[in-house]
């Protein structure tokens, strides 16, 4: 199978074509009016990220968004950290994404939201975007980097779309000091699929694309936590109607237990790196 193959396969996994339907199914069944959706009502699925809104909003605030500025997300999922930040900071957010259905997806639920002349979705490679040199303001990259193995290359189209001086933010899952990470995985069933870089090197690779580093953090303690929470409410409630398995099938459970190993064994690390195109 070609790479993006087996990107856009291990995410669309279960649902397929019917991912949207399956999403708002989901909320029709937890008694939410889907004609007059919030951003909230939707929070649990479309942020597909470890902290969710609240490490989105760390993220804006560390980009320093403004009202009217043109940002790139690069691995943008079903769009919620998008259409979030086009929201919270009146900005113009355009999105690529390897997964076909989940730029459908984030096309739907932005047009439910009132958001569809604020943020843009396209299926493409993040490595190869279909934009224009020094078109954006701002930038980031949240949890995709995972599964792209030329890190030097991803940076580097960062660096090629951003306005000289924009900040960029990656949030990523990092190789941490421990040994290798188990598998299944949220971002691969395999280690095939995987392909992690330590926090150090990711700086180095960011370096090398011309950014300046402004702060690399390490955000595992958090993320520990988070997991220990999520897998409490699984064992004691289930899961969730409106959740991550409604993209990863049902092995999204197992995929979750190896995630909180992972973090607690030092496995992985939850990194946030802050940098600026010279
Ligand atoms: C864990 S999801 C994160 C989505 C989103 N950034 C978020 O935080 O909600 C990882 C996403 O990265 C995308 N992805 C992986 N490799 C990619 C690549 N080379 N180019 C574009 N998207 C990619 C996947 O299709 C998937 O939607």
């Amino acid at each position: 199978m070609s790479y993006d193959g087996m990107v856009a396969t291990h995410y669309s996994a279960d649902k397929g074509e019917g991912l949207g339907q399956a999403i708002l199914d989901a909320l029709t069944a937890d008694g939410v009016d889907i004609d007059n959706l919030t951003l909230m009502d939707i929070a649990p699925v479309d942020a597909f990220h470890v902290g969710g809104w609240e490490a989105t909003e760390r993220m804006g605030q560390a980009l320093d968004l403004a009202v009217g500025m043109k940002i790139v997300d690069l691995g943008s999922g079903l769009g919620g950290t998008a259409r979030q930040l086009a929201a919270t900071h009146g900005c113009y957010v355009s999105g690529v994404d390897l997964t076909g259905e989940y730029c459908r997806v984030a096309t739907m639920l932005a047009t439910r939201l009132g958001l569809a002349d604020q943020v843009s979705f396209h299926e493409a490679n993040a490595l190869d975007t279909p934009f224009p040199d020094a078109g954006f303001d701002a930038g980031y990259t949240q949890h995709a980097a995972m599964n792209i193995p030329d890190k030097a290359g991803l940076y580097a189209e960062a660096a090629r779309i951003l306005k000289p001086g924009a900040a960029f933010c990656v949030y990523d899952i990092a190789k941490g000091p421990g040994d290798s990470a188990i598998f299944p995985a949220p971002w691969a069933r395999d280690p095939a699929a995987s392909f992690l870089a330590t926090m150090d090197e990711m700086v180095e690779a960011l370096r090398g694309a011309g950014f300046a580093i402004e702060s690399a953090r390490d955000h595992s303690e958090q993320a520990r936590a988070i997991f220990r929470q999520r897998i409490a409410a699984m064992d004691s409630k289930g899961p969730p109607r409106l959740g991550f398995h409604l993209m990863l099938g049902p092995i999204h459970r197992e995929m979750t237990r190896n995630q909180m190993r992972n973090f607690q064994e030092d496995r992985v690390a939850l990194v946030e790196i802050v940098c600026r195109k010279a």
